[in-house]
């Protein structure tokens, strides 16, 4: 009987080691993994060989309502924007289920701190290799670019 008892003692002892073990895998799983998706918002789109080039781009239409409204029609219309992105920018759009990785969501502030608006020029210009986020070069003008891009800047403010 007292053989017995250990014996179970010892089980004890190991399952209890094994719970410790798993607690320890999950309590660091979890923060590895927002790190790793938080860096790779954070890695730049644009090949490091063109980065300083697209970084020194800078918009040269103002910030206005016209320009606004343009670059409205344009997500909406022409550039087709929205099927992925979603009406309101949130990486929802109707297609977007299916796509891996998925749309960015222009919400999300932490996107806007990490690139130059000469990066995400340069990117909707060029698209992002190995995505399904094509370059609009062909389709788009630099100028109607530039005004989508001022009224992607107004989904962050809300
Ligand atoms: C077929 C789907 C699709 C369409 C249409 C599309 N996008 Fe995207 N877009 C994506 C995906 C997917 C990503 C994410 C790529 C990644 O994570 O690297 C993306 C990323 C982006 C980014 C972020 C680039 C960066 O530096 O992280 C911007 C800006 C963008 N799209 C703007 C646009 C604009 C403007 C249009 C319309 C002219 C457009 N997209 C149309 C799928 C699409």
């Amino acid at each position: 009987m007292p053989l017995l008892v250990s014996f179970k003692g010892a089980g004890n002892a190991l399952t209890g080691k094994y719970y410790l073990l798993i607690l320890l895998i999950l309590a660091f799983a979890l923060p590895l993994a927002l790190f790793a998706a938080e860096r790779h918002i954070m890695k730049p789109r644009v090949p490091a060989e063109r980065l300083a080039e697209a970084r020194a781009l800078s918009s040269p239409l103002p910030d206005s309502p016209d320009t606004v409204e343009e670059g409205q029609h344009l997500y909406e219309g022409k550039g087709t924007c929205f099927n992925c992105h979603g009406y309101t920018g949130n990486g929802a759009g109707p297609v977007a289920a299916e796509l891996n990785p998925a749309p960015r969501n222009f919400h999300d502030r932490e996107f806007w701190r990490q690139r130059t608006e000469g990066e995400i020029f340069w990117a909707i210009k060029h698209g992002v290799t190995g995505t399904s986020m094509i370059g609009f070069g062909d389709q788009l003008s630099d100028k109607e670019i530039w005004s989508i891009l001022q009224y992607l800047r107004k989904f962050a403010d809300e």
